[in-house]
């Protein structure tokens, strides 16, 4: 765990700006102490937001690590985000207005989102999708992708949207994985002005995916005649839509039946699906997005992140959209045609709450504050991050350059598995120190722990738990109780084990400090150590592979891989060998596990017991004296790996 204290503890808190303060839903503090007491009582009268359409009998069944909330309520996920604001004047506003990466716009009224979103369920349902069958999302950020989400939810079938970057073999290990039915695709998408295509990589991957009978595909960023359609399995999403009807009525869920499931990185080499299901979820998702953004009916919310990641589906779909807001959703790259094109957005549709990841933040830094200053951001009055802990520095530069001082920080901390965000500022109320999440959100209890489950003293830093279920957590694995129980539940009984280290400092603001796990933080994306070595092991010249994240000023953290080469095979740094085993991680997993640096090594750092020493590895990647080495069966492998490094990184 890095230590980020001191510099950080002496700094005095700021306090939200007065102006921000006077309008903010939330005024008062008693919010904390009326959750903190009585949790369940909370989160039900909560959950009067939302529309039933059969009120639960019980708020919550608890028997760890299983949780049940809101038993015996019926409920639909996309009625909430759409049909309820039908007849109100609601129903005219946008709920979406999408930029594509070219320039090209879009925007639907909740009216008109709501009769894609009809059409496009009954087209599933046609295609034979039933409750409960998964539907894999494999897409650009068009507005489709939403459509199809919502559709899904409408329809009560699972949807398990993977991240358009990945690779055909990721994508198939998902779908075979989910058993899907249905991929709902496009031709391709728009990135930095080049085309990715994704129908390709579908194609790639169904040759292995025999549960998957039919396959609709949007038409973008392609010549669709060049675009191969397999006969009686491939369909045109525009074809498919000209004949649906636009009634469709919502499916009443039980509120724990499953919502999505999503993808995520794990410690080993295969990625686990996080299950969520209904009513709890969408609890979380619209409580949060409404106090921790602060919507009012006039803002113009932008959240970047894709809809492949959690970030996506809770804060720009199901969030959001529960609470009547008007979404922005782009395609691009932030510096496609110019650097400026973020603030070129905002501009244009006069955005008022962003959201952001802080690897973002530290490349606009990068570029300069011109880029910002060229663009009139007045109509901001509030900014989040997301996705991995925010320097100070960073902190304060979005503060001051993009905020102008006029607009709140909340560093959100969350995880795809607690489904919404638990540790944030509510921003009329918390103070804020930059590079803290600060407090827990109301109804949310989390503790740090020291290696036997002690509380540590403040200060100190330990494993991040939560001690009590929340509505949104995660309800399992997909296909996988055991790993669920291990992963999560095993270390310390009872209480969630979330795989980040975290300190409280005095005044209770949590300090995140990592994640303690095999687990990487590249640009926000989360990646398994053990994913990329699988991917390395897997070229035919490697024998061994070992990879560990290294601090890394934009990326949080870069990728490195040390690799010793079967018998026959040269590893020379710098020869040809490093381009092509980077590309073959990138074709294995998708470009954002390409590793940053990769060295050669004729043996890899081993305990006696043979393990692989990684944090000496992590020493020599991030230039460190290296720590006790005396458990290793050969110290002098590490020491001359060592010296090799220093003198290739000059
Ligand atoms: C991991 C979860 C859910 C958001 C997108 C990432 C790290 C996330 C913060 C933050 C410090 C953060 C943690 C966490 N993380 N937000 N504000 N401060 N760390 O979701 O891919 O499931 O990754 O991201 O390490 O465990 P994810």
């Amino acid at each position: 765990m890095n230590n980020i204290e001191g510099k950080v503890e002496s700094r005095k808190a700021i306090q939200p700006p007065k102006k921000f303060v006077k309008q903010a839903n939330i005024t008062s503090k008693k919010i904390y102490e009326k959750a903190a007491k009585n949790p369940p009582a909370f989160w039900a009268e909560q959950a009067k937001h939302l529309s039933w359409f059969k009120p639960w009998k019980k708020v919550l069944q608890w028997k760890a690590p299983y949780a049940k909330w809101f038993v015996g309520g019926k409920i639909n996920a996309a009625y909430n985000c759409l049909d309820r604001f039908l007849g109100t004047p609601t129903q005219n506003k946008a709920a979406i207005i999408w930029e594509g990466e070219p320039g090209d716009s879009r925007t639907l009224t909740y009216h008109q989102l709501h009769a894609e979103v009809c059409k496009f369920a009954n087209v599933l349902k046609g295609l034979g999708v039933k409750k409960g069958d998964r539907v894999i999302v494999y897409m650009p950020m068009v507005p489709e992708l939403a459509i199809t989400l919502l559709s899904c939810a409408r329809i009560g079938a699972v949807h398990s949207v993977v991240f358009g970057g990945f690779s055909s073999e990721a994508l198939r290990d998902r779908i075979q994985d989910a058993s899907a039915k249905v991929v709902v695709t496009a031709s391709g998408g728009f990135r930095r002005g080049s085309v990715i295509q994704l129908k390709k990589n579908v194609d790639a991957s169904l040759e292995h995916c025999p549960t998957v009978e039919k396959v609709v595909v949007v038409n973008r960023a392609m010549d669709p005649t060049q675009v191969p359609l397999k006969e009686g399995r491939d369909f045109w999403w525009h074809r498919l839509m000209e004949d649906a009807s636009a009634k469709c009525p919502a499916e009443p869920m039980d509120s724990e039946d499953m919502l999505f499931t999503l993808y995520t990185s794990g410690t080993t080499g295969k990625p686990k699906g996080i299950v969520h299901t209904t009513a709890g979820y969408l609890l979380g998702a619209n409580l949060t997005t409404r106090w921790i953004f602060d919507l009012k009916d006039s803002d113009v919310y932008w959240c970047t992140a894709d809809i492949g990641w959690v970030t996506g589906h809770s804060y720009i779909v199901y969030g959001p959209l529960s609470n009547g807001a008007t979404v922005v959703m782009y395609e691009g790259t932030p510096d496609y045609p110019e650097k400026d094109r973020f603030w070129r957005i905002i501009e244009k549709y006069g955005v008022t709450i962003f959201y952001t990841a802080p690897t973002a933040i530290r490349t606009f830094m990068k570029w300069g504050e011109e880029f910002p200053k060229r663009r009139d951001l007045s109509s901001l009055r509030l900014l989040g991050s997301v996705g991995e802990p925010i320097n100070p520095e960073a902190w304060m530069w979005y503060y001051e350059f993009i905020g102008r001082k006029n607009c709140p920080v909340a560093d959100t901390w969350w995880q795809t598995e607690t489904g919404s965000i638990l540790i944030s500022p509510l921003p009329g109320i918390t103070p804020m120190k930059p590079g803290s999440a600060t407090w827990t959100m109301p109804g949310i209890k989390a503790e740090i722990l020291d290696e036997k489950g002690k509380q540590v003293p403040s200060g100190s830093g330990g494993y991040l738990v939560l001690t009590h279920p929340w509505p949104s957590m995660m309800r399992g694995i997909f296909n996988d109780p055991e790993r669920y129980q291990k992963q999560y539940w095993d270390k310390f009984p009872g209480k969630y084990f979330t795989g980040d280290g975290a300190k409280q400092d005095k005044d209770g603001f949590f300090w995140l400090l990592g994640r303690i796990d095999d687990v990487m933080n590249v640009s926000g994306h989360r990646i398994s150590t053990m994913e990329v070595e699988s991917a390395l092991v897997d070229h035919h010249a490697v024998a061994e592979a070992a990879v560990v994240g290294k601090n890394h000023d934009i990326k949080g953290q870069a990728i490195a891989a040390f690799v010793t080469l079967k018998e026959g095979f040269k590893g020379t740094d710098g020869n040809e060998m490093i381009g092509v085993l980077k590309k073959h991680v990138a074709d294995k997993i998708g470009a954002l596990a390409r590793p940053d640096d990769i060295h050669f090594t004729a043996e890899l750092p081993k305990t006696r017991s043979g393990k692989i020493m990684r944090r000496l590895l992590r020493d020599i990647a991030e230039g460190r004296a290296l720590g006790d080495t005396t458990t290793l069966a050969d110290p002098s492998v590490v020491a001359s790996l060592k010296q090799k490094y220093e003198e290739t990184e000059g």
